[in-house]
């Protein structure tokens, strides 16, 4: 299969995105890109405060257009968002360039204690609405090409799952 050399770490808040995706770029010699950090760096602001004083919309609008310029990078590893894969555009420009996307699938509740101690996550507020939001993207994460469980897995567990799926 000739398959672009693209990786795109998908899933929930809490799911390692950000930390599997820099240790399996390291060990792949690629670059590594966090989608987060693109739009705070562009914005010379974090995610809370872009969420608070410009809405999630106008952060959906930032987030399409940063994926839109870093899908030209490749080889490249990719951290999405918790909710990237869920717009509708996004998905679609995802699939067609033909990368490979790997969801980092967590149950609810390990994923709700692995974000208590972080604070930017302005989605991230009661256990109900995490819990709902969580259902409500799983059809959407279900897309993805390939699946990982990273329940009760160290990071550098989840590489190695992910360097054996021989998706690229
Ligand atoms: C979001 C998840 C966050 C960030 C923003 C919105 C979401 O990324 O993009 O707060 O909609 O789930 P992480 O999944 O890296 O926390």
């Amino acid at each position: 299969m000739n398959r672009r050399k693209q990786i795109y770490l998908l899933g929930f808040m809490g799911s390692g995105k950000s930390t599997v995706g820099a240790l399996l770029a390291r060990q792949l010699g690629w670059p590594f890109i966090d989608l987060d950090t693109v739009i705070e760096a562009g914005q010379g602001a974090t995610i809370r405060d872009i969420f608070e004083n410009a809405g999630e919309p106008f952060f959906r609008q930032l987030e399409q257009a940063a994926l839109t310029e870093i899908v030209k990078t490749e080889p490249v590893v990719i951290a999405l968002g918790g909710g990237t894969f869920v717009q509708k555009p996004n998905v679609e420009l995802i699939h067609e360039l033909g990368g490979a996307t790997i969801w980092l699938d967590c149950p609810a509740e390990e994923l709700r204690q692995r974000c208590s101690t972080m604070d930017n996550r302005p989605l991230f507020r009661d256990r109900e609405s995490f819990i709902q939001l969580l259902e409500q993207r799983l059809p959407f994460y279900r897309q993805a090409e390939f699946r990982v469980a990273t329940e009760g897995r160290a990071p550098e567990e989840v590489v190695q799952d992910i360097l054996r799926l021989k998706a690229f």
